[in-house]
């Protein structure tokens, strides 16, 4: 009898993580390393949410919960849906997880059954197809280049959908490649969804908040109130709120998906931390004043990435609408030579050899499915930028 499940076979751990982790170990071996792989912003969590954090914890909140959170969240959150996105929901229909992740997670551990297909816009959060195989149904990924600003088009979506495809996963702005649905690209997805009523809407929209110029963000069940009763809106506090290690998220539907979503939880983690929770409460609840400044040196950082980038021979690198990341074609790189003798095949060989050649470290675009690409994120300060940068040119230029 083998001691590991045949679920564990399905799946494989986290590319951004493994990248994250090679880095740290090169840079603890004297290295001079610069990490562009980790998916967090920079910054530290505002003032005002670590001293809610410390009063629960002087206040003795630091017991079980409710399993999927404390009602003052709930009812903060119902209000961040009616503010933000015109959403109106009951704290019936809010879940509380061990952030965004978790929440995924559940969602399609509550309803796939084996056969269930989930539709997944490629390049994808490397979480999304995994997730769906360790609950037993099929990623279904569909391309979305590019050609189209790496968008999924209309087109491409009702050619995906079958009698089994269970849910769309939808995700903007997006990771990894930046790019956000205008209201009128989402309207022509959201009429698509209209024609087939089996199919369901789980909206990622963790980087709500990290929008540029005067993109206006917009999520699925507000721009089409007729998919309502089948969209779960996620979110979580973990990016916009620079929150990654306080590990809350949450979601709004349907209530019976969100009560089965609370059985797994019930049976697994529980609770969120209490103390994450008091300190999700002042995010929401609390000033919102520090999202601008973030904003502003996010929008910076992108203009300095995507012009030094643009400017290395054989990058091409689209300027995406939000989150912190981009993600350049690397087609005018393949089939060349490093200057340390490397023959780039592909573009997982392109990231290990700008690492080892360089000391960049960026994720590899086959892990988000789609090629030749790799995805920088640029949470980080603007001198890392500009010095990883310039080095991602002399790598280039060195190709032969
Ligand atoms: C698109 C997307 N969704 C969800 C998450 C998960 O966020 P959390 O850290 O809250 O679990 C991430 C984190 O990288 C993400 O990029």
């Amino acid at each position: 009898m083998p001691f590991l499940s045949d679920t564990l076979a399905r799946v494989k751990p986290s590319a951004t993580i493994a990248v994250t982790n090679m880095a740290a170990e090169l840079k603890a071996a004297g290295k001079d390393v610069i990490g562009l792989g980790a998916g967090e912003p920079d910054f530290d969590t505002p003032q005002n949410i670590k001293d809610a954090a410390k009063a629960a914890i002087d206040g003795g909140k630091t017991k079980y919960t409710a399993v999927d959170g404390i009602p003052e969240l709930k009812k903060a959150i119902c209000a961040k849906f009616e503010r933000e996105n015109g959403l109106s929901y009951q704290p019936n229909q809010v879940t509380v997880g061990t952030g965004g992740k978790q929440i995924l997670y559940n969602a399609l551990m509550a309803t796939l059954n084996p056969g269930d297909e989930v539709i997944i816009p490629a390049p994808y959060w490397v979480s999304y197809p995994d997730m769906v195989l360790l609950a037993n149904g099929t990623p279904v990924p569909v391309a979305a280049g590019i050609e189209s600003n790496f968008k999924l088009t209309p087109e491409a979506l009702e050619a995906a959908i079958t009698p089994k495809t269970k849910w769309f996963i939808f995700n903007s702005p997006s990771n990894p490649t930046g790019a956000g649905y205008t209201r009128d690209e989402l309207k022509a997805l959201t009429d698509v969804l209209m024609r087939h009523p089996h199919v369901w809407i789980m909206s990622d929209d963790m980087y709500e908040h990290l929008v540029f110029d005067d993109f206006e963000f917009t999520t699925p069940a507000q721009i089409e109130p007729g998919l309502y009763d089948r969209t779960l809106t996620c979110n979580g506090v973990s990016k916009a709120y620079a929150m990654t290690g306080w590990r809350i998220g949450y979601a709004a539907g349907p209530v019976a998906l969100i009560k089965a979503m609370a059985t797994i939880q019930s049976q697994s983690t529980s609770n969120p931390s209490s103390i994450s929770q008091y300190a999700a409460l002042e995010a929401l609840n609390g000033p919102q004043d520090f999202l601008g400044p973030f904003r502003e040196a996010f929008q910076r950082r992108r203009n300095l990435v995507v012009e030094m980038l643009n400017a290395a021979p054989g990058i091409t690198c689209p300027k995406p609408e939000g989150a912190f990341y981009v993600y350049p074609d690397i087609s005018g790189c393949i089939g060349k030579t490093s200057a340390a003798g490397t023959l780039i095949e592909n573009d997982e060989i392109f990231a290990k050899a700008l690492l080892q050649e360089t000391g960049v470290a960026v994720v590899f675009g086959a892990a988000f499915g789609l090629s030749p690409n790799f995805r920088v994120s640029y949470a980080t300060s603007d001198a890392a930028l500009t010095e990883a940068c310039t080095r991602i040119q002399t790598f280039c230029q060195g190709l032969k």
